[in-house]
């Protein structure tokens, strides 16, 4: 708890000056490390929500065969909230657990500055979604307490930092080859759909190769471990027939 407070990581942006940017990031993504009294390599991934913003082109990976409607579901999806992100990712943990070992979520923090809605870029159509949404999961609190998402703030996402390198950067290299990369790729989402779930943006840039202490990779009966990042886009996953359409 003592690390999470904003002035190991946040005060002073320090985010941006004790810690680096993550290489590949589309968006706002920090390694900040902090003192932990128990661990002298702890550190924090600091990651600015970018619910509400326009997703963009989801590359969609020609191995992976998915059908026409399943493309199109992707490319309709948009950013969970920080809300639902944890939600989600806690649900996933719980069922997977160390089949799919992910990021510890921490904490999320919103910060007190305000912005104009200009500098945040959030679509009016989606905050209204967000917050009918929010609003439609409190319908057993009263009303003058139930919350809405302040829109003229950020929010900000406090993981735990998995040592590893990214299956990408891992076959760059030369650690893996390119099909080990593939199959890690097929496995995790495998794994994902056997627990009912699937990440929109799936690439292998979001699976990382565990490294041990000593620099090498981290094996168990021979198989490389590895973790999952990045859950902006995870959604329960739905196999969609030719006759049946389904929303996001
Ligand atoms: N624990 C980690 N270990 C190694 N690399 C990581 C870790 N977490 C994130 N990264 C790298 O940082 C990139 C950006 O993080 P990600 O959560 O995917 O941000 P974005 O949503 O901007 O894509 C990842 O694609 C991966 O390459
Ligand atoms: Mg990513």
């Amino acid at each position: 708890m003592e690390s999470l407070l904003p002035e190991h990581w946040f005060v002073g942006n320090r985010f941006s000056k004790v810690g680096r940017a993550l290489l590949g990031a589309t968006g706002a993504v920090y390694r900040v490390p902090v003192p932990h009294p128990g661990r002298d390599d702890f550190a924090l991934v600091v990651k600015f929500s970018r619910f509400c913003q326009s997703v963009g082109i989801t590359a969609v990976d020609p191995n992976l065969n998915f059908s026409e409607e399943q493309i199109d579901r992707i490319k309709s999806a948009y950013f969970l909230s920080p809300f639902e992100e944890f939600g989600n990712l806690y649900k996933l943990r719980r069922s997977a657990g160390l089949e799919i070992p992910t990021k510890a979520p921490l904490a999320i923090y919103s910060p007190p500055a305000r912005y104009l809605d200009w500098q945040l870029g959030r679509e009016g159509y989606l905050k209204s979604i967000h917050s009918r949404g929010l609003l439609g999961s409190q319908a057993d609190v009263p009303e003058d307490q139930r919350i809405d998402y302040q829109w003229e703030r950020q929010y900000i996402l406090l993981y735990q930092w998995i040592n590893g390198v990214d299956a990408e950067q891992a076959v760059d290299a030369g650690l893996i080859s390119q099909s080990q990369m593939i199959s890690l790729g097929r496995e995790a989402r495998n794994r994902m759909e056997d627990h009912g779930w699937e990440v929109m943006d799936h690439k292998p840039r979001h699976v990382i190769i565990r490294v041990r202490k000593n620099d090498r990779l981290a094996r168990r009966k021979g198989d490389l471990l590895w973790a999952l990042v990045d859950y902006e886009l995870l959604y329960p996953f739905s196999k969609i027939t030719p006759n049946q359409k389904t929303s996001c």
